[in-house]
């Protein structure tokens, strides 16, 4: 049986780390899901490292089904939970529960969904028809974005009473998590402490009860932005490449293929053909 959301929120009763990864395909979900880490989060971010887009913004509900029905068919133990696009939840409380429940459809464990105070009703209507939910405050790549950019969040203190402010109304409609997005540590800290909800920060300190990261930027293959908070433990993209040149170089030169990666018929069905034509 793969973990649940009430392994995840005893987690912090118990004062143990949380550990989040995204994921968006088979093959590294499988991995990820073999590695250990609690929970494969289908971001939307999927936008940006799988689909080249410049922001999360163009992400379709199809998109994000795709990814998460890959992901799933990888899981073995992890939690899964897939983000709600833009706009696949702010214009109704009826399409949020539709969207979510195609994501639950799709294999998803929880759906995710960025706002604070303002999303505590569709928080709390998805919540109410059995659908666990992940909170998103801090920066927020859906909107914060458009207006800010990549702003750290909370610098000021009515900006931070805000930021705990929406955090407590995302704790009372009902989600059962909440990630901290690019939020001052002692921000985060405070939240940390107040709600009692799992915090997983991302760029918030390391104070959250868990970390998440996006699996290229850990991996080092998507170069086009290098947050300060990403910590790489590869730089794949070097090694990938060398490897398909020397992959181009093998075809070039009649290195590849060799017999042993060759398939050959019986000498004398051969023999056959050549008499027979
Ligand atoms: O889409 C995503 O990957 C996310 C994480 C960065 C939290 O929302």
């Amino acid at each position: 049986m793969h973990k649940t959301i009430n392994d995840i929120r005893s987690k912090k009763e118990k004062g143990e780390k949380i550990s989040v990864i995204t994921s968006y395909d088979y093959s590294l979900a499988a991995i990820c899901d073999k590695a250990g880490v609690d929970i494969l989060l289908v971001g939307d971010s999927a936008g940006m490292v799988m689909l080249g887009y410049e922001n999360t913004i163009p992400v379709t509900m199809e998109q994000m089904c795709l990814f998460t029905n890959a992901v799933s068919r990888a899981r073995k133990n992890s939690l899964i939970v897939a983000d709600l696009p833009f706009l696949s939840y702010q214009s109704s409380i009826k399409e949020a529960i539709t969207n979510a429940g195609m994501l639950i459809k799709a294999g998803a464990d929880a759906v995710k969904l960025e706002g604070g105070s303002a999303m505590a009703d569709t928080i709390n209507a998805i919540v109410d028809v059995g659908i666990p939910v992940m909170g998103h405050i801090g920066l927020q790549p859906q909107t914060t974005v458009l207006s800010q950019g990549y702003a750290v969040q909370g610098k000021t203190s009515d900006s931070a009473r805000k930021l705990i402010e929406d955090a407590k109304k995302v704790e009372k409609a009902g989600a059962f998590s909440l990630v901290l997005e690019m939020t001052a540590q002692q921000v985060s800290s405070i939240i940390t402490e107040t709600v009692n909800i799992p915090t997983i920060g991302i760029g918030s300190g390391a104070k959250c009860d868990g970390q998440v990261l996006v699996l290229h930027d850990l991996l080092g293959i998507y170069d086009k932005i290098k947050p300060k908070f990403v910590k790489r433990y590869l730089s794949l993209s070097d090694d990938i490449k060398e490897a398909i040149t020397h992959y181009r170089e093998d075809i070039e030169s009649g290195n590849f293929p060799k017999e042993e990666n060759s398939f050959s018929m019986e000498e004398q069905e051969l023999q056959k053909l050549m008499r027979d034509g």
